[in-house]
């Protein structure tokens, strides 16, 4: 399964990507608003910042919800950089806009699903990757790992190539829940793939070791 880091500070991207784990990057309005990066040429010069730090793919979202507004702003992004991935949410402008930078060999990541039925549609539009939101989900009382099982078993009954990117994950046990649904990639915050380091047997363990190496 593929790590993605969900944020757009770059402080932390640059840590991940350090780590050596890192395949990519998704950003939203919201994050990029977080970092207090506002004005188009200074979101545009982030995005390349971004991409200079990582090896993979970066998700970059149009704000536009109508047709042709969305291919502007989705080609203005997808010449910045070759890495970028043009993220539209899955209204049904955003349908017929993943269909077109489909045809145009722009990638695009399908934002904003919350159901099987959006994720077939994203699939069949040709979506690079379809992005279910499985805390939200988790925040509603519905189950988000279910979304995943889901789309996995339609997906591979008709060997769609659109990629399950597992997003709005909020902790450890979504990763590795994602991990065994079979989730191409997960989305995760800094904290969450940190906090899978951690063991206390690892920590008592090495512990141990380093004090019986001084004997
Ligand atoms: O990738 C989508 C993500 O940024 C949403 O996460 O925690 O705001 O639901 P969250």
């Amino acid at each position: 399964m593929k790590f993605f880091i969900d944020t757009a500070n770059l402080a932390q991207i640059k840590e991940a990507q350090d780590l050596g784990v890192l395949d990519g990057v998704t950003t939203n309005p919201s994050l990029m608003a977080k970092e207090g990066i506002k004005g188009q040429d200074n979101i545009l010069k982030h995005y390349v910042d971004i991409c200079n730090i990582v090896t993979g793919d970066v998700s970059a979202e149009v704000i536009s919800t109508d047709f042709d507004g969305m291919v502007k702003e989705g080609e203005a992004l997808a010449k910045l950089h070759p890495r970028i991935v043009v993220k539209v949410p899955m209204i049904k402008e955003g349908v017929k806009a993943i269909k077109y930078f489909t045809g145009k060999g722009i990638k695009t990541n399908c934002t904003l699903v919350f159901s099987a039925g959006q994720a077939l549609l994203a699939a069949k539009a040709g979506a690079t990757y379809v992005s279910p939101f499985i805390g939200r989900l988790d925040d509603v009382s519905t189950d988000g790992l279910a979304l995943i099982n889901d789309i996995r078993i339609i997906y591979d009954n008709y060997a769609y190539k659109t990629q399950i990117l597992a997003a709005s994950v909020r902790h450890p046990m979504h990763i590795i829940d994602c991990a065994k649904l079979g989730a191409d990639v997960a989305t995760c915050p800094l904290s969450a793939i940190l906090a899978l380091l951690k063991h206390p047997l690892t920590d008592s363990g090495l512990a141990q070791f380093l004090a019986d190496a001084k004997k």
